[in-house]
């Protein structure tokens, strides 16, 4: 294991905090993607990009921190990857399980609290407990919240919700007219969390690929042509620079509209 493998999560809790940004979008949430072009492109085999991808979340995580987003969601494994030669799901799902055996304690430390969104019925069996393990031992932390989806898909999410609300309906234990979207949305597993503000998806695809496709209906999108393992600080920068450009109006007329407005 390179030295870099066990280097700690959030070494660099003690860097200043001057980068801290006033409008920080609360929630980011990240597509990495890339690792296999970027593998590809040094004639390393993919499972050698997906390492350096573990690299490079470590280095997300801490910029998140250092830049004051709350909540960091990253898409680690798509119910769609699983349709990946077999060698290569079997190097994710040991990346996955190195990284919370790694990088736990120091992510407690640094006062993370993990969650974790996705199916775990269909993961190797020694997957689950360490990420319930996970979960629990950080679920007193208030710092950033670190949200895993892995083995995560956004239409599979709907569906269980819609399914758990037509069981409960069926049932008698609940009026189909009382279905809302505040109802609907503590069926998903992000129940309790607010929707990202902001994804960035790196390796210049312009896609979701079934992340958070409920969640992300007024999220602003930053598309990055870094691909994940050269991600770093200053490609976190560059997003939430982009990011502070954009106005976002859910649906009004915005703000300077509606300041031209008033004075006219
Ligand atoms: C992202 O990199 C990692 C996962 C999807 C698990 P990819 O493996 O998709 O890399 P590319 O898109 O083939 O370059
Ligand atoms: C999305 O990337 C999934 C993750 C980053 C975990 P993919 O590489 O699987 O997406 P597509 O296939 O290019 O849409
Ligand atoms: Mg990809």
């Amino acid at each position: 294991m390179s030295d870099s493998d066990t280097r700690s999560a959030v070494e660099a809790k003690t860097e200043p905090q001057s980068s801290r940004r006033a409008d920080a979008p609360a929630h980011v949430g990240i597509i990495m993607d890339g690792n296999g072009r970027w593998a590809a492109q040094r004639s390393l085999p993919r499972f050698e990009g997906h390492r350096r991808g573990v690299e490079a979340l470590r280095r997300a995580v801490r910029a998140a921190i250092d830049l004051g987003v709350r909540y960091l969601t990253i898409y680690s494994f798509s119910a769609e990857n699983w349709t990946r030669p077999k060698d290569e799901v079997r190097g994710l799902m040991g990346l996955l399980k190195r990284f919370i055996r790694n990088d736990l304690a120091d992510l407690h430390s640094n006062n993370v609290r993990i969650r974790i969104i996705g199916d775990r019925e269909r993961l190797p069996s020694d997957i689950g407990p360490l990420l319930t393990e996970a979960e629990e031992v950080t679920r007193g932390n208030r710092g950033l919240v670190l949200i895993i989806a892995f083995n995560y898909g956004g239409r599979q999410e709907i569906v269980e919700a819609a399914r758990a609300l037509a069981l409960d309906a069926a049932a008698g234990r609940l009026d189909p007219a009382a279905i809302d979207v505040a109802m609907f949305e503590r069926r998903l597993s992000t129940a309790g969390l607010p929707d990202p503000d902001l994804v960035i998806r790196t390796s210049g695809e312009q896609r979701l690929s079934n992340f958070l496709p409920w969640q992300a209906a007024y999220s602003e999108f930053v598309f990055l042509s870094v691909l994940w393992p050269d991600f770093d600080k200053s490609s976190f920068e560059e997003a939430l620079a982009e990011y502070g450009r954009r106005e976002r109006r859910f649906g009004g007329i915005g703000v300077a509209t509606l300041a031209q407005k008033t004075a006219s």
